[in-house]
């Protein structure tokens, strides 16, 4: 499959088959996150996956839309500020940007092998801490819940800026 192919067939999926993600996938995502590059190769990232009931309702109750409870795997990307570069010019921590960059190999190597995923970030910040029980200086990027999608890409998906407004030759 060409890059571009996978690019437009990865989408946020909203809701999930009631079948259960093979390990083997999951563990082909969670390689494909852990070869994410990440400055100064700090690799600050914890990938918490939650699979039992408990863990994933745990998660669930930080979010607010309940389709989040179809998902079979949630996988809870997770960076250590403390352990990440942080720019000495302007004081710039780039735990996000590593964190961000490991979350978008995760749903691209998942719309890979046929699973459907979406970038959650809009959790409740503290609940999540403390539902992940993260120690101190550690805290959740996203949350990507992961299995087979029971729906099909939303209007928003398809709607992009054009090439025009967001690219510039200098
Ligand atoms: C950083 C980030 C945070 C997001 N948080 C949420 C979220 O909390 N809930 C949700 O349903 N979608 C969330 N999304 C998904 C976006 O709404 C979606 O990527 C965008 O509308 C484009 O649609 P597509 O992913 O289907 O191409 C998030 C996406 C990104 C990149």
């Amino acid at each position: 499959m060409e890059f571009i192919e996978l690019v437009k067939k990865r989408y946020s999926v909203r809701a999930y088959e009631a079948r259960s993600v093979e390990r083997e996938k999951l563990d082909y995502v969670l390689e494909c996150a852990r070869l994410a590059p990440s400055a100064v190769n700090r690799q600050p990232w914890r990938f918490v996956v939650a699979e039992s009931a408990e863990a994933r309702e745990r998660l669930c109750a930080c979010y607010h839309n309940e389709w989040l409870r179809q998902a079979p795997v949630i996988v809870a990307v997770c960076v250590d500020r403390g352990a990440a570069w942080t720019r000495l010019n302007d004081g710039k921590n780039h735990a996000d940007v590593d964190g961000s960059i490991a979350t978008e190999h995760i749903c691209l190597a998942a719309a890979e092998v046929g699973l459907g995923t979406c970038w959650v970030c809009n959790f409740d910040y503290e609940a999540t801490i403390a539902a992940l029980r993260l120690p101190e200086g550690v805290y959740p990027v996203a949350l990507v819940p992961m299995g087979y999608a029971a729906d099909s890409a939303s209007e928003r998906h398809t709607s992009r800026k054009p090439t025009e407004s967001v690219v510039e030759f200098i």
